[in-house]
């Protein structure tokens, strides 16, 4: 399953560097001495417009509260506030990294991991939390009982936007994300293999332990390094004899490990702490974290293509990862997740009429460990998701409307659109990737043997509480799926493989839209309909999976029709 691993991407996290840098100089500019001497008349220059800024900021940031309120409470006006919790970091039964793992490896790799908020991943910070939007913790027994992280549904399926650089955001639910699910787990999986290096095992159990018992702070490092440098023989061998801590147990299976197996504090050190042993579990406890993941114990040898911000190759994955059956990688854009609850076969093939199938795959993919046929989750809260997640209604577009020129445009969604994308939901708003002239990637590798796969894994699985469905959930259908257009103002970029950044340009002949664009940006441009083409990836139109053609209806309206019917769009 090397395709879960992604090259560290140069491209995908460039552009916030320097921007960065820059900050930084200017601020290491103003601290230096020559201004400090001068800080009382900086202070008289700037007081004023500094008190100007920060009263700004507070008005703004009253204002988008209470607008962001508005968007995602029309969106579950029947949710609590514990079921907004709940699908922002409850569990789907995905807790594979040790909360004192990560920040440790966010300290020892920071070129794997540049900002600490994870936000380089297109995450959403949450800081009350601890931990980004979609992230949930839970103490898990493989991983020493300590407390995990792992992703759920909103990690993929909440976003959040601005009308313009350096504006609050607002935060819709269900959207598409910006998260780069591959290069998250492929930076952790990497720090996993880079830990068997014994110089690096040394760096990481000092972040660790920093983390742990920051109490005991520069005494507690010092014993490690006494300590590490009295055993370092001991500690090399242990590491060279089972880099991969996949000695005494079968492929994909997982290790016993206990709590005291990963103990590091000062009063572990101060008692002739094994450093051997630890380190040894350390790459045990790795082993179990990418055997969950199904990962195999091997480096890969090449790195698979980044899918970017926002896309993943669910199907694939899974394929290769529960099926042994890699395929051709076809990432495609995270799904809407609106109106779930009135919709029967999902997807943008239409391959799947089994919520909680399709749910229960998800975490198996993301985590969830699989004994055999057992899988090791909680029904009860991965079902708790998805019913949560199926009332979530499309959001109100949040800006101005000029609802003469929606008016005209009503008219040429009525002649050019809703034959397709209106009215009641059947197998007849399925189109051939030939007639719609899309890429057909994604449909096609979904066969009739797929479904079949999936059917019989789905008969076969064993988890506390699930009975497995009577009818088979999956199917094949070669075809995509004329998806309702509610809430399309906020589905940039579009079509299922997220190759179109804006809505104006799907309104233009294919050979007119942009070969490459900016994915990554949340800053939203209301003239267009989509994001700005700015952004940490950069998306190429001409990568296998990855083509932008087809969709050539309402290309021949005049430029103001399309005006028009861009305005109608917003009040879908
Ligand atoms: C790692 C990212 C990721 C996570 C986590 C995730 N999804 Fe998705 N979701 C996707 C992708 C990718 C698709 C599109 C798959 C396809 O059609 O090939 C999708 C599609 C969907 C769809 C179908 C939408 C449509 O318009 O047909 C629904 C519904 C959905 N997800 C719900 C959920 C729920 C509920 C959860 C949590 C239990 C979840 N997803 C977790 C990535 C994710
Ligand atoms: C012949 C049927 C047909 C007509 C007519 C049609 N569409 Fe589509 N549309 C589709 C299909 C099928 C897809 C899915 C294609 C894909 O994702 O590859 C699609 C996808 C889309 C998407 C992408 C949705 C997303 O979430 O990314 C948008 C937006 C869209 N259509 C808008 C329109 C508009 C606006 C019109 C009228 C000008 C229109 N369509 C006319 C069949 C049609």
């Amino acid at each position: 399953m090397s395709k879960f691993i992604p090259g560290s991407d140069g491209e995908s996290r460039n552009t916030a560097q320097p921007r960065l840098s820059r900050l930084y100089k200017i601020a290491r500019s103003l601290l230096s001495p020559k201004v400090m001497k001068s800080k009382r008349i900086f202070l008289i220059l700037f007081l004023p417009a500094l008190l100007g800024l920060i009263s700004s900021v507070i008005a703004t940031k009253q204002d988008s509260e209470s607008k962001r309120k508005s968007i995602e409470a029309d969106q579950v006006p029947n949710w609590s506030r514990q079921d907004m919790n709940f699908f922002l970091h409850g569990s789907m039964s995905t807790e594979v990294v040790p909360e004192a793992v990560l920040r440790a490896f966010i300290h020892t790799y920071p070129d794997l991991f540049p900002s600490a908020d994870l936000s380089n991943f297109g995450l959403i910070p949450d800081p009350e939390f601890g931990w980004p939007v979609g992230f949930s913790k839970k103490n898990v027994a493989h991983l020493g009982g300590q407390s995990a992280v792992g992703v759920n549904c909103a990690s993929c399926h909440v976003a959040e936007i601005t009308s313009a650089p350096n504006t609050p955001r607002l935060r819709i639910l269900g959207v598409t994300s910006d998260f780069d699910a591959e290069a998250y787990f492929g930076a952790v999986t990497v720090a996993t293999f880079r830990t068997a290096d014994p110089a690096n095992m040394k760096r990481f159990l000092a972040d660790y332990l920093l983390v742990v018992d920051p109490s005991e702070g520069k005494h507690a490092q010092e014993t490690l390094e006494t300590e590490w440098s009295r055993q370092e023989k001991e500690i090399a061998a242990a590491i060279s004899d089972d880099p991969f801590g996949s000695k005494n147990v079968e492929p994909g299976g997982l290790h016993t490990i206990s709590g005291a197996d990963l103990r590091l504090d000062h009063e572990v050190l101060a008692h002739n702490v094994d450093l051997a042993a630890l380190s040894h579990s350390m790459l045990r406890l790795f082993h179990n974290m990418r055997a969950a993941l199904h990962i195999p114990d091997q480096i890969p040898n090449e790195a698979p293509p980044s899918s970017g911000p926002g896309r993943n190759d669910a199907f694939g994955l899974l394929s290769a990862g529960l099926f042994n059956a890699p395929q051709p990688y076809a990432p495609v854009k995270f799904g809407l997740v609106w109106n779930v609850s009135k919709r029967h076969w999902v997807h943008w093939d239409g391959n799947t009429q089994s919520p909680l199938g399709r749910n229960l795959l998800a975490s198996l993919g993301l985590g969830a460990p699989l004994q055999g046929k057992h899988g090791d989750l909680d029904f009860a809260s991965i079902k708790h998701q998805t019913d949560l997640s199926e009332t979530i209604q499309p959001p109100h577009y949040p800006f101005a409307i000029d609802q003469a020129a929606a008016k005209r445009g009503a008219a040429h969604y009525e002649a050019k659109c809703i034959s397709c994308h209106g009215g009641v939901e059947s197998d007849g708003r399925l189109y051939s990737a030939a007639e719609v002239g899309t890429d057909p990637l994604r449909a096609e590798l979904f066969t009739q043997q797929q479904a079949d796969r999936f059917n019989k894994f789905l008969a076969e699985l064993e988890a506390t509480g699930y009975v497995a469905p009577k009818e088979p959930g999956l199917r094949s259908t070669g075809k995509y799926w004329a998806a309702g257009l509610g809430g399309v103002w906020a589905r940039s970029p579009y079509l299922h493989n997220g190759s179109v950044r804006t809505m104006q340009e799907l309104l233009m002949p294919p050979a007119e839209r942009a070969k490459t664009f900016h994915r990554g940006s949340r800053v939203y441009d209301a003239a267009q309909l989509g994001y700005t083409d700015e952004g940490r990836y950069l998306f190429d139109t001409t990568g296998r999976g990855n083509s932008n053609a087809g969709h050539n209806y309402g290309t021949d309206l005049a430029s103001d029709e399309k005006r028009d019917l861009l305005e109608y769009l917003k009040t879908l």
